[in-house]
């Protein structure tokens, strides 16, 4: 039985007097919800305020990018080792923001998730196809060669310390949710792709669905048997929608 996994993605947006009042209320509301996995990644200048408020907590914290270097002359970029230094457990990799907006190819997506990986925290793989790319039937075809980037060349093995997160990028921060049997479709496309590498890492893999999760969808997107869960973007920054999914998911 795989246990559910809400993650916020904050994106870029908090300041330190909201993100203390947001996370004070978030707590306040997870403590006794020990059904399920509960986690924020959020901008880089805020993680020593985030470890400092859930250190303890039954809330872990993570990052939404990495350099895939150690260290070096790369002016405005993060290592790794420095989202470690502030306890992060996740980073999430490979984000449509950060393949569309910032160019980041497979390659590099593949390179930040090994990166994740070696410095010990969960990269949280994202995955996901265009409208136009569902409207001209290739969805599976996209998402076959953003899964395959991975398992080619890191290997199915680590995915037993990985999450993948199907995001369609037409449902992110749309409000147009992809319906929950469409949405169950490509995640029990991509167990089953990673079944024929190992059967047992596919069983245990966490595969989260992102695209304008709402407290009044998630239920019925978590009651699908392959969806353990939800990346979650603007509902994250309202404490009682993030709440009300958290609920959804230790119910599911
Ligand atoms: P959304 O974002 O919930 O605002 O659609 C999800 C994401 O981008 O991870």
């Amino acid at each position: 039985m795989r246990r559910k996994l809400i993650v916020g993605n904050w994106k870029m947006y908090g300041r330190l007097a909201s993100n203390r009042a947001l996370l004070e209320a978030i707590l306040a509301g997870v403590r006794e919800l020990r059904g399920a996995d509960y986690a924020v990644c959020v901008p880089y200048p805020y993680l020593a305020q985030v470890q400092s408020l859930l250190q303890g907590s039954n809330v872990a914290w993570g990052a939404q990018n990495l350099n895939q270097y150690e260290e070096g002359a790369f002016t405005g970029a993060v290592a790794p080792g420095m989202l470690t230094d502030f306890g992060c457990s996740y980073v999430i990799i490979g984000h449509s923001e950060r393949r569309g907006l910032f160019h980041e190819s497979n390659e590099i997506a593949d390179a930040k998730f090994t990166a994740t990986l070696k410095a010990g925290m969960k990269p949280i793989f994202c995955v996901g196809e265009t409208l136009a790319e569902r409207e001209s039937g290739v969805t599976e075809q996209v998402v076959a060669t953003q899964l395959d980037a991975v398992l080619s060349h890191a290997g199915v093995q680590t995915l037993s310390n990985a999450v993948i997160a199907y995001e369609p990028v037409w449902a992110i921060g749309t409000g147009k949710t992809a319906a929950p049997s469409q949405a169950q479709t490509v995640h029990a496309f991509i167990r089953e792709r990673v079944a024929k590498h190992d059967s047992q890492v596919a069983q245990s893999l966490c595969i989260l669905y992102g695209g304008s999760v709402k407290a009044n969808n998630a239920a019925e997107l978590f009651a699908m048997p392959d969806i353990d869960g939800g990346l979650v973007g603007g509902a994250s920054l309202v404490a009682s929608e993030f709440l009300a999914i958290c609920r959804a998911g230790a119910r599911a």
